[in-house]
């Protein structure tokens, strides 16, 4: 069977908040493509926390690894009390060890810098996301930082691998290797020992509250990022709003046999349910879906839709200073879909 023959069952997972509005206005344009996708939906977040008092049930995990491909929308997780969170649960029970969140400019999104283009590569099953927390006396608690050589090896080696790939020159390591010298001072070695691996490759390092500083000042600098956990998670939020903010910002999460592609952003309960919310960031990750499928020209053909839509100030959702609704950003990508 030739590639473009094939056809792909994803894992649907619509998530909690602005979720299943995202998910639907994604299916919809992609559907619209007539692409060899047969969706499978598969329960998570609030409703299943309801029926089966997990928001990441076993028999969900279960589905997305069989199937190998999931687009999943965001899911809730309480602050400071409650459940564990479903995105943690699933990234660690399929080892999907890789968050890949790019930044990149897009047509006629104002920001204060143009050709931001940088990827940012976050370890996505250690350091503190472990939640090994406990209370050692009633006014001192503890969570621990557990970094692994293998778990630092094997991130390290995959932001060299795609600087290889796609042909880009630099890699930088962020870390807070001054303080946490056997943690992060772990990671750092590991990342040099890697580099040296991938000569034709700049490595270079770089505290993470400089790198906060230098990105908000000077972005061009950075081409691949390679960070643990909670370093990417926040500085991926930065990076998306170098970019236009959390509604362009897409993401993917990469194992070694299961990808899930999500969007940088969360639930969004403060627009859920209002057709206001920008389904760009989870559009945009459902490209990298195609491309992680080998359907390059249809991801081609989305973005250019895309790209048409958002050059045009009224078609842009209200994060994007227009005044479109969800649905009618939705179908204004469909129609410029064979333009
Ligand atoms: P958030 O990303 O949901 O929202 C932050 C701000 O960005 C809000 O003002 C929201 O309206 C705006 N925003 C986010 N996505 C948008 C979109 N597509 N279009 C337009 N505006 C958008 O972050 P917050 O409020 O801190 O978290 C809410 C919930 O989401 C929490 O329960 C959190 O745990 C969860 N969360 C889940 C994630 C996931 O499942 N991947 C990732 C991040 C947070």
């Amino acid at each position: 069977m030739k590639l473009n023959e094939r056809r792909f069952s994803v894992g649907l997972l619509k998530g909690d908040g602005i979720g299943p509005e995202i998910c639907d206005a994604t299916v919809e344009i992609l559907n619209a493509m007539k692409l060899p996708i047969d969706w499978v939906e598969v329960p998570c977040g609030d409703a299943t926390l309801k029926t089966q008092n997990s928001a990441m049930p076993a028999s969900s995990i279960q589905k997305i690894r069989e199937l190998k491909i999931g687009l999943k929308g965001p899911t809730g997780t309480p602050i400071g009390t409650g459940h564990k969170s479903a995105n943690v649960t699933l990234r660690k029970s399929l080892d999907l060890y890789s968050n890949v969140r790019p930044a990149q400019n897009l047509p006629g999104v104002m920001t204060p810098f143009q050709n931001v283009d940088l990827i940012i590569v976050r370890e996505n099953t250690e350091d503190l996301y472990g939640g090994v927390e406990h209370q050692v006396s009633e006014d001192v608690v503890q969570c621990m930082k557990i970094l692994s050589r293998p778990g630092s090896e094997r991130i390290c080696r995959y932001a060299f691998e795609m600087a290889r790939n796609l042909k880009r020159h630099k890699v930088t390591c962020v870390h807070k290797a001054n303080i946490m010298k056997l943690t992060d001072g772990m990671f750092l070695e590991v990342f040099r020992t890697v580099a040296a691996d991938y000569p034709e490759i700049e490595a270079s390092d770089m505290i993470i509250d400089n790198c906060c500083m230098q990105l908000v000042t000077k972005p061009h600098q950075f081409d691949i990022i390679v960070t643990q956990n909670l370093y990417g998670d926040i500085v991926s939020d930065l990076c998306a709003g170098l970019i236009g903010g959390l509604g362009v910002a897409a993401g993917a999460n990469i194992g070694k046999h299961v990808a899930v592609f999500e969007a940088v952003h969360g639930t969004a309960p403060d627009i859920a349910g209002k057709d206001v919310c920008n389904p760009t960031a989870m559009l945009l990750s459902a490209v990298m879906m195609l491309e992680h499928m080998y359907l390059h020209e249809e991801a081609g053909r989305v973005r250019k839709a895309l790209h048409k839509v958002l050059k045009e100030p009224k078609l842009r959702t209200q994060d994007l200073g227009g005044t479109a609704t969800t649905k009618g950003f939705t179908q204004s990508i469909i129609e410029r879909l064979n333009q």
